[in-house]
């Protein structure tokens, strides 16, 4: 049985080990050097990975406040640091990623929900949890991210007002500002598609018995995740 705690202790994150952590760890090393804030890899052992913290306010608690214009503006900023660090980095020559991905010289977050950023006065200031990393267009960390940042009408939610559906539009609009996206982005197509993207992930990371994803598949969460996506889908 694997584990899947992750254990914070002073500054230092342990986290379960993977067959991809230490190409991810390359990745961060990269990353740091180009002053993107990520975690430092701190070691390596047969069960785990040990990380340093990084600044800000982590963790779904922290998170909710900042659904404003103002933080989907610095996570589109943050994405876009990222992306463009990755484009003149050349990963290992046997580089593992956690599912099977594109070739693309973008090497893309996986993840990046609110909850895996770090915040500070309702910025962004950090990006953890890279277990999802692979390589990939830029636009499906921009859907992924829209995904969680404008639930709407990504998800059922049929008594939103119209201010509601205005100030998610503006929380869209500036995730792609903060970005620089230049070209029109189908935010509810895109970000749907990346959905089913993500439960076709989850479902692939259980057949290969890795955790936590093995345990939803086996209490039937793809099958729910996708009832409520084809509820909303465009
Ligand atoms: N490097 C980090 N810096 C700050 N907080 C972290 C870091 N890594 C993990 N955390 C905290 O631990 C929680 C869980 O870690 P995470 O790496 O996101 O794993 P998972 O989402 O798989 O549980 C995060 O929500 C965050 O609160
Ligand atoms: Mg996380």
């Amino acid at each position: 049985m694997q584990t899947r705690e992750v254990v914070i202790s002073g500054s230092t994150v342990r986290r379960p080990r993977k067959p991809w952590t230490e190409t991810v760890h390359a990745l961060l090393v990269h990353l740091r050097s180009c002053d993107v804030p990520v975690p430092q890899p701190l070691a390596l052992d047969e069960q785990f990975e040990y990380v340093s913290l990084v600044g800000g306010h982590a963790g779904d608690e922290a998170w909710p406040g900042h659904l404003t214009a103002d933080a989907a503006h610095s996570m589109g900023q943050l994405i876009r640091r990222v992306h463009d660090a990755t484009r003149n980095w050349s990963p290992p020559t046997e580089a593992c990623w956690s599912v099977p991905h594109t070739s693309s010289i973008t090497v893309c977050h996986g993840d990046p929900k609110p909850g895996n950023f770090a915040w500070l006065d309702g910025r962004a200031v950090g990006l953890f949890d890279w277990d999802a990393a692979r390589p990939a267009d830029p636009a499906s960390d921009i859907a992924y991210a829209l995904l969680w940042t404008v639930p709407v009408p990504i998800r059922p939610i049929p008594e939103l007002s119209a201010t509601d559906r205005r100030e998610a539009d503006a929380r869209a609009a500036a995730l792609l500002e903060g970005y620089g996206w230049e070209d029109p982005f189908e935010v509810a197509e895109r970000a749907t598609a990346r959905h089913e993207q993500a439960i076709e992930e989850v479902e692939w990371l259980g057949s290969h018995h890795h955790e936590p994803h093995a345990s939803w598949v086996r209490d039937g969460w793809p099958g729910r995740w996708r009832r409520e996506l084809r509820a909303v889908r465009p």
